[in-house]
């Protein structure tokens, strides 16, 4: 039987992807392990910096023909790499739950978002349009033409490890640009098997390259210093995009940086209270409570609290905590035993302060990286669950009187990505709304996530959009010609 019983096992490559060639190199080998049984899965011979700073050159090279291709041609590419993607879903969801953990079902998902990606922008590539500008003086004509950037560096996290590729690379590609991807160290399959697939679907050598290796900052430090990147697109923590901002300082380059949240679900006593847990589950448990926008702090208004928290103890008591790979387990591990021992540490510290776990609570015993799905009520703006990215399966309630109070906690952050709210009351949806210091805002809806709306937050969570059809601009520049006439 086929390793992690891939219907094609090529799928499952070792070696970093650069200019069409496949790279064992010098910088380390990486062992990437499954999070819930502790195996390894594959080890790759990781590649440094020699090797990134040749990618870097050889997208450079491959940038001035990809460029030049008609649009129609590399839209037709992205559409091959597309339905290569969505004919080999269930081996590339097989990757990514043994690399990551999350559930088999949880992964066909992500695999289908990150396709609808490069689907978007396929389409997408055929509207770059340009402009014509009223001129002040009879004596000349301008335009505004848009152009790509040059070429990409993409840094990925392991939460979503084929998702957040194809947002970055599919208009990445579509404006022109080339890639250079450096994909998280803990999951590099997922990474690797989409560069099969992209070679596969045509993709010329050099567009899309992917380097894998030991050292993090020794790749990262080429992609953010090197004077041919001409843009970062970063996804991951607060704390390394502000490291990254600095290092692209010096070569000015530009930046996309999708980082930390801490995003608010706010429930009114007027909410459906049956829909506002369906949301709570569906934002905040997502992917064992590991993404950015995962529902962080729990605001609950007074007469509604009890009932909301009784029927959430509820279904969260409902789930299954397991191997993501095996049959009726709702809840995989998280990453890795690290997370778990900060994720208990956070827990510990609000139990000893006075909050209440009403379920959960602890590590559990299925294994080092499992740390059991979590409801904490009693919750206070002091704890650190309040103030600080969770990224695990804990739900911390947090009780209040008025709207007024809901938003002054809500903003009482230095992140800004996402928010939730749920009310039936059509003033309190554009007052809150707009009141609410973040990119997105969930009304009545815990999944805000998808292909063809703009992705990305404001304040310390980042700047730049991905998706829709504002995430092909983080990719093009404007070139304005000033043309003299008779
Ligand atoms: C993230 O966690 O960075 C992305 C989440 C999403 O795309 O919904």
């Amino acid at each position: 039987m086929a390793r992690l019983n891939l219907q094609r096992a090529d799928l499952l490559a070792e070696r970093s992807y650069i200019a069409g060639e496949w790279v064992a190199g010098n910088g380390g080998a990486v062992a990437v392990t499954n999070p819930a049984t502790g195996e390894t899965i594959a080890t790759i011979q990781g590649v440094g910096a020699d090797e990134t700073r040749r990618a870097v050159e050889e997208a450079d090279r491959a940038q001035r023909l990809w460029r030049a291709r008609p649009v129609k041609e590399r839209a037709n590419l992205l559409r091959a790499w597309f339905n290569l993607v969505m004919q080999h879903k269930d081996d590339l969801a097989r990757i990514l739950t043994a690399e990551q953990g999350k559930t088999l079902d949880e992964a066909r998902g992500e695999i289908v978002y990150g396709a609808n990606y490069i689907e978007w922008f396929a389409e997408e590539a055929k509207r770059i349009d340009g402009d014509i500008i009223p001129p002040p003086a009879n004596d000349r004509r301008l335009l505004v033409i848009k152009q790509p950037v040059g070429v990409v560096a993409a840094i990925t996290p392991w939460n979503f490890p084929n998702a957040m590729i194809t947002r970055k690379a599919a208009p990445a590609l579509a404006a022109g640009c080339t890639v250079v991807l450096k994909p998280a160290r803990e999951t590099p399959l997922s990474a690797l098997a989409l560069a099969v697939l992209a070679e596969e679907a045509g993709i010329p050598a050099g567009v899309f390259n992917v380097v894998v290796g030991a050292s993090s900052s020794e790749i990262g430090g080429v992609l953010s210093s090197h004077p041919l990147v001409r843009k970062l697109s970063f996804t991951g923590s607060t704390g390394v995009g502000k490291m990254l901002i600095t290092q692209c300082a010096t070569t000015v380059k530009r930046t996309s940086m999708e980082l930390g949240g801490n995003a608010p679900f706010i429930v009114f006593d007027d909410a459906d209270v049956d829909a506002a847990v369906q949301g709570a589950l569906q934002s905040k448990y997502r992917n064992s409570g590991q993404t950015c926008v995962c529902s962080n702090r729990l605001l609950v208004q007074d007469g509604i609290h009890d009932a909301f928290v009784a029927k959430l103890k509820q279904a969260v008591s409902e789930f299954r905590l397991g191997n993501g790979a095996e049959p009726g387990v709702t809840h995989g591990p998280l990453v890795s035993e690290k997370a778990a021992r900060e994720v208990s540490a956070m827990v510990d510290e609000a139990v000893a302060s006075g909050a209440k776990a009403l379920v959960g609570g602890s590590r559990s015993s299925l294994g080092s990286c499992f740390f059991e799905p979590t409801v904490l009520t009693g919750v206070t703006p002091k704890m650190r669950v309040f103030r600080e990215e969770i990224f695990g399966p804990v739900a911390p309630v947090v009780r209040f009187r008025t709207e007024e109070e809901a938003i002054e906690l809500a903003n009482d952050t230095e992140f800004g990505l996402a928010a939730y709210f749920y009310t039936r009351d059509l003033g309190r949806i554009f007052r809150v709304g707009e009141a609410l210091e973040c990119g997105i805002v969930g009304v009545n809806s815990g999944l805000i996530s998808n292909e063809m709306a703009p992705f990305g937050g404001v304040k310390e969570s980042g700047s730049g959009r991905e998706g829709s059809r504002y995430g092909i601009m983080d990719y093009l520049e404007i070139k304005y010609l000033c043309v003299g006439v008779e």
